[in-house]
């Protein structure tokens, strides 16, 4: 992908010294670690003690494989968990920071409490960012009184690994804060990839769900089985997974919620989630992370279709 958009300077990116990540699930936790292997002092904090211990034990096995491969020195490793604090305490994280990226679970009401408390207890120069896959900006600038210092960095998964990163400004967003969204982002590593306009889902994600759609359009019309779909994708279009084997990896409770929350916006019947989909999130099945989604993860590595829990085809 190329990059567009304003043009950075390192002094940008060197006002970002201090970074808070807010949710320490899937993104927030590898996010936070991206952020502390550029050098920047990281808070990672959640509300629930058991995803930090979890979050903190897996970043360091990712990274002690990462030294055992000769893919990062162990000196690298270290400085990186030096500058990482993981916590409970968001307004004793958030005193001091220069910009906060929100990684909490996909709910408009949740990420609009959350901006509302964030507005409150950062300094007046910190810049919010919103690493939602969907809501833009304004939405969640609408909550703060500094809407020229809110836009989305929207990482993808996993982060630790995927390039891009989608800078979306809103409408009231200054060009200083894209600007500087912009080469923290360089600085990061990663290649941000910029808006011009804000409109939900972003751009990678919305030509996603158009392949997606169609791939659940051929399933559930019995056209092909998931097996089929996803190879077509990945050896006719290139695709490195196919669009169920991507979904149970970014998880299929993610998908119903955007398509909830686009429903709600739109009410039109065709933003509604699936049936197929909504059978497997209402009988728990949100992809790798239970085990099984549309296929069936099991312990020995085996990949298997799952059936449709309500259905059973
Ligand atoms: N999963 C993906 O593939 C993916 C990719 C890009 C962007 N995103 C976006 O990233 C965000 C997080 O997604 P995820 O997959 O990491 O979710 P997740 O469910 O794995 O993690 C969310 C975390 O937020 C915590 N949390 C909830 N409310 C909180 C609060 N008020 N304060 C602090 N912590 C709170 C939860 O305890 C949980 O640990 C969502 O907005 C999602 O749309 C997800």
């Amino acid at each position: 992908m190329t990059t567009t958009g304003p043009s950075s300077t390192p002094t940008e990116a060197d006002t970002i010294g201090r970074v808070l990540v807010v949710g320490a699930g899937a993104m927030g936790s590898q996010i936070a670690m991206v952020c502390a292997l550029a050098g920047r002092t990281v808070h990672l904090v959640d509300t629930d003690p058991q995803t930090l211990t979890r979050a903190g034990a897996e970043l360091r096995a990712r990274m002690d494989s990462r030294v055992a491969r000769g893919r990062l020195g162990a000196q690298e490793r270290d400085a990186a968990f030096a500058h990482l604090h993981l916590g409970t305490d968001l307004d004793a994280a958030a005193a001091d920071v220069d910009l906060v990226i929100e990684a909490v679970v996909e709910k408009i009401d949740v990420k609009t409490e959350l901006f509302r408390r964030l507005d409150r207890v950062t300094p007046d120069h910190a810049i919010l960012a919103s690493n939602s896959s969907s809501f833009v900006p304004s939405r969640l600038a609408a909550a703060t009184t500094r809407p020229d210092r809110v836009c989305n960095l929207h990482f993808f998964n996993p982060a630790l690994v995927m390039a891009c990163v989608e800078v979306v400004p809103g409408e009231a967003t200054s060009p200083t804060t894209t600007a500087t969204a912009v080469a923290f982002t360089r600085a990061l590593g990663k290649e941000p990839v910029v808006l011009d306009r804000e409109v939900d889902g972003f751009l990678a994600n919305r030509i996603l769900n158009a392949v997606r759609d169609e791939a659940v359009r051929l399933y559930e019309g019995g056209y092909a089985s998931l097996e089929s779909i996803d190879l077509a994708c990945r050896t006719a279009l290139g695709h490195p997974q196919g669009p169920f084997e991507l979904q149970d990896l970014t998880g299929l409770d993610i998908a119903w919620f955007t398509k909830t929350a686009r429903y709600a916006e739109t009410g039109d019947p065709a933003d509604l989630p699936s049936a197929s989909l909504d059978a497997r999130v209402g009988a728990g099945h949100l992809g790798r992370k239970t085990g099984r989604g549309w296929y069936r993860y099991d312990d020995d590595g085996t990949k298997t279709p799952a059936p449709d829990p309500v259905t059973g085809a």
